[in-house]
């Protein structure tokens, strides 16, 4: 079996536990992805580490260059990838700690390289979006944290924002009309472009604070990196029950 990419976001530097064999750096018709991509061993499985915001974490969510990402991981021939998105949450069950596998996406963002649709002669590419995320790696990650018993929110509309600023109350409460459970910065152009580049894509949402007007404090980085700290523990525990399950 092919093995999997997986994508980490704020607080995801390095993925624990993973043995580093080698780094690729990959030279892409878009550029160079956000840090070489890593080639490790976890348990017994062989897997694709890339951190989106670079190294140490400086590239904000407007400046990733995402179809440099996704071409290099297509370009090393991986099965799927498994996205890691820290979020707000909006919908009440959303509260900072949780964990949702969203089925749906809004996107709200601009002016990024959403597409590798040049417009060149034969590229049209209206890619089929109605379902964002890849059925089967969505299902497969969903077992994964029930067999983990890891508590989970199994589907949710995932909203993603421009940023680097976090939203104001009011756009928080037009995302809620809209639907969203939870908004964050860099779902999209990613998934978009993992389902051009057909290659299958799924998210987990690691909720990190109420979204903006939702709790009693002011949002800071250091609340949502405290948070950041106990989740990504529990999100490494679902990707190694990920990993076993594909019988790796
Ligand atoms: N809004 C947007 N992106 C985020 C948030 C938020 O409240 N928290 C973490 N990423």
């Amino acid at each position: 079996m092919k093995p999997l990419a997986i994508i980490g976001g704020t607080g995801i530097d390095e993925l624990e536990g993973l043995e580093v064999l080698r780094d690729h750096h990959i030279d892409t018709p878009f550029g160079v992805p956000s840090r070489p991509v890593q080639e490790g061993r976890l348990g017994s499985a062989t897997l694709y580490f890339l951190q989106r915001h670079g190294s140490p974490g400086a590239i904000p969510p407007h400046r990733i260059n995402y179809r440099a990402n996704i071409w290099a991981l297509r370009s090393l021939g991986v099965d799927g990838i498994v996205a890691i998105n820290s979020v707000g949450g909006i919908t009440p069950s959303m509260r900072p700690g949780r964990l949702l596998i969203p089925d749906q996406v809004i996107d709200y963002t601009w002016g990024r390289e959403h597409t590798f649709d040049e417009g060149e002669e034969g590229s049209l590419m209206h890619i089929d979006f109605t379902e964002p995320y890849d059925k089967a790696l969505r299902t497969a990650l969903l077992t994964a944290a029930e067999t983990a018993g890891i508590s989970h929110g199994a589907s949710g509309v995932h909203g993603v924002t421009q940023g680097p600023r976090l939203e104001t109350a009011a756009e928080i409460q037009r995302l809620a009309r809209d639907g969203c459970d939870v908004v964050g910065m860099t779902g999209m152009p990613e998934a978009a472009l993992a389902r051009e580049s057909g290659v299958p894509y799924a998210s987990i949402c690691m909720v990190v604070n109420p979204a903006a007007g939702l709790g009693d404090l002011p949002l800071t980085l250091a609340m949502m990196r405290e948070i950041l700290a106990s989740e990504a523990a529990v999100v490494r525990k679902l990707l190694s029950e990920l990993l076993k399950s594909r019988g790796a």
